[in-house]
């Protein structure tokens, strides 16, 4: 049996399928990259019929990301086929995924089909992709609460018909550890012909992790992952803790490892928090900023005497070591290019000028910029690929104990200057105000939260929010090292993801995704 175990992530996929996700290409493009840095195997970049947005993203990572084999998601119709190979096609290596329900529930409920069509189905649908490629790989949805001998006889005619993976989805995290290991063994046993098996699993009982480790125990050789664990519902397993558990424990697993550069994990972490604007919580296995932090005298104590006394993972092995500081505002563009090359970003022409822009504007008002504050302007820069309609160019703002909170907006709308005077309970709010009288947007804001980058009262200000319209809740992000100018960078983010939806017309909740009970 092979000692590797393929990462397959699915962070662009099943992880952009969580509520109020929404990335567009160049967001996509930024994680794919950042995913063949960190040495993914294989990354599903997403569900090329379920929107045209979601088509060109693919495309584009097919076209430019090396490394990493690029998968695209597609029900058995042969439209959908057809789509995914035409998203994938130019990627170095290409996988098609294809998968169909094989639960009574959802055969009943979702596909309205009868178990003999399934299984048409899913041979027919293997076999189209074999036309296409010679990865292809197959999913039983709903496999965890399948009838056992009808999913094993789908999985057979799948591998007959030319599947070289046979992934073991536990769609609804269902599973229990030890019988998830049963089930991947009992497979492994049944099913005839040379294939990887591969474990995905969801975690709505918090077991997404150990459901996936006890696989690798069974004989799974792929397993099914994102970043920060993000995805739907309670989100799939967590890729670092994963990773980090086989390496941390081999004499557990029998030795197995991944291909995966450790040190990228918390970078990664990083970039997937702030452009999906979901926050990693704090005492998160890993890559939470408290995983490695020591709050008790005595652990103090203990790890200062040595590390190893309260710390089972190097900080450094994870890419959580100390933030260097590396610009300040002397510093010239090749300078900034350069650092962010080091860092493993390559930006240019029109991005790094951008990129450049607001670094000055940053470092004029911070002495030092570490890598982090770095890695956070590029992620705030990179939405801006796509031109977004309104740019904020100023805000000032008055209040305090006995004024009346105001704030003055001015945006850019397409050339055109748009100025707006607000109050509010608070700066913060009046800037809000401002910027929705000036767009015309209206809608609720339902979360907010400023974190600061790094440490100290010179950090750099990152506001996370969600802007909710027609019942639609998109994620806004905003830097700078004032509150109130983070929060309105913010704000206008959200107002132009609302509005880059609605131009191009999709709905990404009207798309059947894998998980759902809606019909076909
Ligand atoms: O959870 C699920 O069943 C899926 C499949 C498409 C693998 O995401
Ligand atoms: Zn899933």
């Amino acid at each position: 049996m092979a000692d590797q175990v393929i990462i397959f992530d699915t962070t662009l996929r099943d992880g952009e399928q969580s509520p109020g996700i929404s990335l567009d290409a160049g967001e996509k493009l930024e994680i794919a990259e950042q995913l063949a840095r960190l040495g993914v195997d294989v990354i599903e970049a997403g569900f090329p019929i379920a929107s045209q947005g979601d088509f060109e993203a693919v495309q584009a990572i097919a076209r430019s990301v090396r490394g990493p084999v690029v998968c695209g998601l597609s029900r058995t119709a042969r439209k959908d086929i057809d789509r995914c190979w035409e998203a994938i096609a130019d990627a170095g290596r290409a996988r098609i995924h294809t998968f169909i329900a094989t639960s009574e529930i959802h055969m009943r409920n979702k596909l309205r089909m009868t178990p003999e069509q399934v299984k048409v189905e899913a041979g027919e649908a293997v076999a189209h992709a074999r036309r296409y490629t010679d990865d292809v790989e197959f999913s039983p949805e709903d496999a965890s609460r399948s009838d056992f001998d009808f999913m094993c006889e789908v999985l057979q005619i799948a591998v007959d018909h030319g599947a070289t993976t046979l992934n073991i989805p536990d769609t609804v995290g269902f599973a229990i550890p030890e019988e998830w290991g049963r089930r991947i063994a009992a497979i492994r046993e049944r099913v005839r012909g040379d294939y990887v098996i591969s474990s995905h699993c969801h975690n709505d009982l918090g077991l997404a992790v150990a459901n996936s480790l006890t696989a690798v125990n069974a004989g799974a050789r792929q397993v099914e992952c994102t970043v920060n664990g993000i995805g739907e519902r309670a989100g799939n397993a967590a890729m670092e803790e994963i990773v980090m558990a086989l390496r941390t424990r081999p004499e557990m697993f029998g030795g197995v490892d991944t291909a995966i550069r450790t040190e990228e994990l918390a970078r990664s972490s990083r970039l997937v928090s702030r452009l999906t604007g979901y926050a990693v919580q704090y005492n998160k296995a890993v890559v939470g900023r408290n995983a490695f932090a020591h709050e008790s005298g005595i652990h103090q104590d203990g790890v200062l005497k040595e590390r190893t006394t309260y710390e089972i993972m190097d900080p450094a092995v994870v890419g959580a070591g100390d933030s260097q500081i590396v610009l300040g505002k002397h510093s010239g563009r090749h300078a900034f290019a350069d650092t962010l090359h080091k860092m493993g970003y390559d930006l240019h022409g029109d991005a790094l000028n951008q990129a450049f822009a607001r670094f000055k504007e940053l470092a004029d008002r911070k002495v030092q910029l570490t890598e982090e504050d770095l890695e956070a302007l590029v992620a705030e820069e990179v939405g801006d690929t796509v031109r977004y309609r309104y740019q904020l160019v100023s805000v000032s703002c008055h209040g305090g104990t006995n004024d009346t909170p105001t704030a003055t907006v001015v945006l850019d709308h397409d050339g055109e200057k748009l100025e707006v005077t607000a109050h509010g309970d608070g700066m913060v709010e009046a800037a809000c105000t401002a910027i929705r009288q000036a767009t015309g947007v209206e809608g609720r804001l339902t979360d907010y939260s400023v974190t600061s980058v790094t440490g100290g009262v010179d950090a750099l200000a990152d506001v996370a929010l969600r802007f909710e319209v027609d019942g639609r809740a998109m994620p806004g992000r905003g830097l700078s090292t004032d509150v109130v100018e983070a929060s309105a960078r913010a704000f206008v983010n959200a107002i132009n993801r609302i509005q880059r939806v609605q131009d191009s017309g999709e709905d990404p909740r009207e798309v059947d995704r894998p998980g759902s009970l809606r019909g076909v």
